[in-house]
């Protein structure tokens, strides 16, 4: 069965991406197949995880470049998953609702501009919330701005510190969403395109 091209962009220790990889062997993602990550920096330990699971790796900062290959490779659906690299409105422009993004907040709360990683978290807990989570969302010219396409929310604890605020908000939510939300995604670029060609 013909299953949509995806990329996943990442920065960081990639367990998102590890969500999708384990998303995609399991069988919850069938209806697309992530043929390259790409990061915008070399230490990222998700080239790691790409290149354990087989994928196609590529590193780097420029954007331009980053367009090229995503053309080169066919790609339909793009993920960004921790990527810190915020991409130009032209670039985003190119693929308007196909680039998915999870935040770790319940958006609008703690989001926007430099309101990433742990900073949400050390927001979430400054402002004394009972309640955050994860949002994925298409991704357009506003930071964070894009239509919401699922949220999960995640209980604050007593005692919570950001990072442990984080691991619960990964492990319950984001992990949780990002593979539903590109599975869904994927399966509606398929059935779009079957429509095209009735
Ligand atoms: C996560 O907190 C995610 O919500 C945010 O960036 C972080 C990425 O973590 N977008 P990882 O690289 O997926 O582990």
């Amino acid at each position: 069965m013909r299953r949509a091209r995806i990329a996943v962009l990442v920065s960081g220790g990639g367990t998102n991406l590890q969500a999708l990889l384990d998303a995609q062997e399991s069988g919850a993602l069938q209806s697309g197949e992530i043929v390259l990550v790409l990061s915008d920096r070399p230490g990222a330990y998700a080239l790691t995880r790409a290149a354990a699971a087989g994928i196609e790796t590529a590193v780097t900062p420029d954007e331009a470049a980053l367009q090229r290959l995503l053309e080169a490779r066919g790609i339909e659906l793009i993920v960004l998953a921790g990527y810190l690299h915020i991409l130009s409105a032209a670039f985003v422009a190119r693929y308007p609702n196909r680039i998915l993004n999870i935040h770790p907040s319940l958006i609008p709360s703690f989001c926007g501009r430099g309101c990433y990683g742990l900073h949400v978290h050390e927001a979430a807990l400054r402002r004394g919330v009972k309640v955050t989570g994860a949002t994925v969302h298409f991704v357009n010219e506003i930071p964070d701005g894009g239509e919401i396409l699922l949220q999960k929310a995640v209980a604050v604890q007593p005692g919570d510190t950001p990072e442990t605020l984080q691991k619960r908000v990964m492990r319950e939510a984001e992990w949780v969403i990002l593979p539903a939300a590109t599975e869904a995604v994927a399966k509606r670029i398929l059935e779009e395109e079957r429509h095209e060609h009735l």
